[in-house]
C-alpha cells in the first residue's frame, strides 16, 4: 500500500471520508426544538452522536426532531425542561443517566429575547431574559458537569450572539446576557482546562430562525445592508460550527468565541 493511500486512513484504519466526527458521542443540546438548537441536534446526528433534545414547550417539533435523529441512526432522547429551573434540570439530568447514560458534549443554546428600549424596560423584561440566557447555562453546566468530569473529551459550547459584542438599540437585557455568557466561556474554560473540558462560545449574527420572524421588513432590511456578506445566516450554518468544536479537530481549542457572522463584526 502506497503512502499516500495510508496517509488517507484514520488511527481505526477506517478511510477518514467514512468516519464520523462524533461517534458514540452524547451530547445535550438545549432549546434544541426550532431553529439553531434544532440544527445543531441534526448536525450532531449526522456525526454519528446521540442526542438529547431539551426544549421547553414545542412538544410536537421535539417528537418531529427526535424521528429525525434516530431514521439517521442515532439515539434521541426528548425532554421538556425550563433552563432557568434548576430543579428540571436536575430531573431532566436524572432521566438522561437512566435513559442514555452520561454526556460528554453541552450546548448552551436555549435562548430569548424580550426587546424594547431601555426607557420602556422594566424589571419583568430584564429579569426573565437573564434567567433564561444566563441562569439557564449556570444550572445546566453546573447539573451536567460531573458528567463531562468523567469523559476525557468534553465540550461547553455556549451559544451568544453579536449584539453581545457590539450591543444593538432595545436589546439592553439580551445584549448583557449574551456578553455574560462571554466573560462565563473564557473563565470556565481556564477553570476545566486540565479537566481536559473545552469550554468555546458561538457567537452568531442575524439568523433565519423565529427569533428574528419578529423584525419589520425595513428594520430588517437595515440589518442586511450591515452585513458584508449581504445576506443572513442560516442554522445550519451555525450548527456546523457547533460541530467543529465538538470535533477532535478542536482539541486544543479552548475559551475562543467563534463568530458566525457574515462579516459583520470582525
Ligand atoms: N436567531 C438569531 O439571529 C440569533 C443570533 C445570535 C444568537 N442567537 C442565539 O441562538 C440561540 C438559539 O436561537 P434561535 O434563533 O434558534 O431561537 P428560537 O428559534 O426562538 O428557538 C429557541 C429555542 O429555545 C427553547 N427555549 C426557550 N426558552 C427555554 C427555556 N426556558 N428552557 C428550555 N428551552 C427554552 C425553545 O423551546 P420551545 O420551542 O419549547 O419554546 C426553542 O427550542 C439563542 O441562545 C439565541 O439567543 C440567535
Amino acid at each position: 500500500m502506497s503512502d499516500s493511500t495510508n496517509s488517507e486512513l484514520g488511527s481505526s484504519g477506517v478511510p477518514e471520508s467514512t468516519m464520523k466526527r462524533l461517534e458514540g458521542r452524547k451530547a445535550l443540546v438545549t432549546g434544541a426544538s426550532r431553529g439553531i438548537g434544532r440544527e445543531i441536534a441534526i448536525a450532531f446526528a449526522r456525526e454519528g452522536a446521540d442526542v438529547v433534545i431539551n426544549y421547553r414547550s414545542s412538544d410536537e417539533d421535539a417528537e418531529v426532531l427526535a424521528r429525525t435523529v434516530e431514521d439517521l441512526g442515532d439515539r434521541a432522547w426528548v425532554y421538556s425542561a425550563d433552563v432557568s429551573d434548576i430543579d428540571q434540570v436536575g430531573e431532566m439530568k436524572r432521566s438522561v443517566e437512566k435513559y442514555m447514560g452520561p454526556i460528554d458534549i453541552l450546548v448552551n443554546n436555549a435562548g430569548i429575547n424580550r426587546d424594547t428600549l431601555f426607557s420602556k424596560m422594566d424589571e419583568e423584561a430584564w429579569k426573565e431574559v437573564f434567567s433564561v440566557n444566563m441562569n439557564g447555562v449556570f444550572n445546566c453546566t453546573k447539573t451536567f458537569l460531573d458528567h463531562l468530569e468523567e469523559s476525557d473529551h468534553s465540550r461547553i459550547i455556549n451559544i451568544t450572539s453579536i449584539v453581545g459584542q457590539i450591543g444593538n438599540i432595545g436589546q439592553a437585557n439580551y445584549a448583557a446576557s449574551k456578553a455574560g455568557i462571554i466573560g462565563f466561556t473564557k473563565s470556565l474554560a481556564k477553570e476545566l482546562a486540565r479537566k481536559n473540558i473545552n469550554v468555546n462560545a458561538i457567537s452568531p449574527g442575524f439568523i433565519e430562525t423565529d427569533m428574528l420572524s419578529g423584525v419589520p421588513d425595513k428594520v430588517r432590511e437595515k440589518i442586511v445592508a450591515q452585513i458584508p456578506m449581504r445576506r443572513f445566516g442560516r442554522p445550519e450554518e451555525v450548527a456546523k460550527s457547533v460541530v467543529f468544536l465538538a470535533s477532535n479537530d478542536a482539541d486544543y481549542i479552548t475559551g475562543h468565541v467563534l463568530n458566525v457572522n457574515g462579516g459583520m463584526y470582525l
